[in-house]
């Protein structure tokens, strides 16, 4: 059986991005392979959260992970920071990670243009930490968004080069997982770009029906096509994206032929958008605030996850120790 893993980084709430970019298919995973689900609340620091909202922020993940269906009797789900074996992989595979090559990287060239006065070595080294994430349960498969496929492609060179180094076939090269579809990029609300965290673009699975109703009517559109059968511009397209993920094929194609016909009305559009979201994220969103208010539950959860990640964690780490020379006397 394959091994899987995947995370999400701990920032915030999830967004309908991260549901229809990786959770829909984690459900669909844990049917079939030995998975890992975990909260990256590591790699959260690069933003510096306040310590109230990084607790926070694992534990509505850890909330939304099971709202949404993962089960913690078919998957082991876990908090990052509950695996110390992680950062001490993290240390070992830093030693044969360039600084060159980590500065090609277009996340680290981003930050480098977006925050000069914050470029920090966790940033830098970032990748790094996601191939230790990635390599300490020796993963076969990583489902990722289109977003995250360069950062995969570090782990598979971190895993090549540990083997090659030591002369060992130990890590498997772990590849892509989107049960051979293309990788996904679902777009924000504002024209452009893929839905963030950070962007500000984005609906979350805990929104209430008034702010969906807001954010979506706010999303930005153009003037409308004025011949029959114009290409559809990205904001627009970015609409019909959306609503392909929440809308029934029937309202899809109602819309098509409006814009074709040059009779659409983009309010009408939007309105029917979100209450389609709202229908989507209602049952969803109540979960999550049953089960975020669960503590006990979140504490048997998490603690249950670290006991089974440990386990496989710590006997990695063993052998590679061990590989690497670090013997007994
Ligand atoms: P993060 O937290 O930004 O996103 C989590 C997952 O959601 C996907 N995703 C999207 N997919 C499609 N469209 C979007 N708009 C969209 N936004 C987010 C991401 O591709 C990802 O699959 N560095 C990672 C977290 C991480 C990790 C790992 C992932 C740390 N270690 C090891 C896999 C394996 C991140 O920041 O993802």
């Amino acid at each position: 059986m394959d091994t899987v893993l995947s995370g999400i980084r701990s920032t915030g709430n999830l967004h309908l991005g991260n549901y229809f970019g990786a959770v829909k298919n984690f459900i669909k995973m844990q049917e079939e392979n030995n998975c890992y689900f975990f909260i990256a609340d590591y790699h959260s620091l690069t933003t510096y959260p306040t310590p109230e909202d990084l607790h926070n922020n694992v534990k509505s993940v850890l909330a939304e992970y099971l709202a949404t269906g993962l089960d913690p009797e078919k998957s082991t789900i876990y908090v990052q920071s509950d695996i110390p074996e992680i950062p001490e992989l993290y240390l070992l595979l830093n030693m044969n990670a360039y600084v060159g090559e980590l500065e090609r990287t277009t996340s680290f060239k981003d930050k480098v243009r977006t925050q000069p006065n914050n470029v920090n070595a966790g940033l830098l080294t970032y990748p790094v930490l996601m191939a230790a994430d990635i390599l300490i349960h020796k993963s076969h498969k990583v489902p990722v968004g289109k977003d995250q496929e360069q950062n995969l492609e570090m782990a598979r060179k971190f895993a090549k080069r540990f083997n090659h180094m030591y002369k060992v076939n130990y890590f498997p090269e772990p590849q892509p997982y989107n049960f051979g579809e293309a990788l996904v990029k679902v777009p924000g609300l504002d024209g452009t770009g893929k839905m963030g965290k950070t962007a500000g673009n984005g609906i979350y699975l805990v929104d209430d029906d008034k702010s969906i109703r807001k954010k979506v009517m706010r999303a930005v559109t153009d003037s409308g096509p004025t011949e029959a059968n114009s290409i559809i511009t990205e904001p627009i397209q970015n609409l019909f994206t959306l609503m392909g993920l929440v809308s029934t094929p029937d309202t899809v194609d109602f819309f098509k032929e409006k814009y074709a016909s040059c009779e659409i009305r983009y309010g009408d559009m939007k309105k029917q958008l979100a209450e389609d979201i709202i229908k989507f994220v209602m049952p969803i969103r109540e979960k999550i605030l049953s089960i975020k208010s669960n503590n006990d539950y979140l504490r048997k959860v998490a603690e249950q996850g670290a006991e089974q990640a440990r386990e496989n964690a710590s006997k990695t780490l063993r052998e590679v120790r061990e590989i690497i020379g670090f013997r007994k006397f």
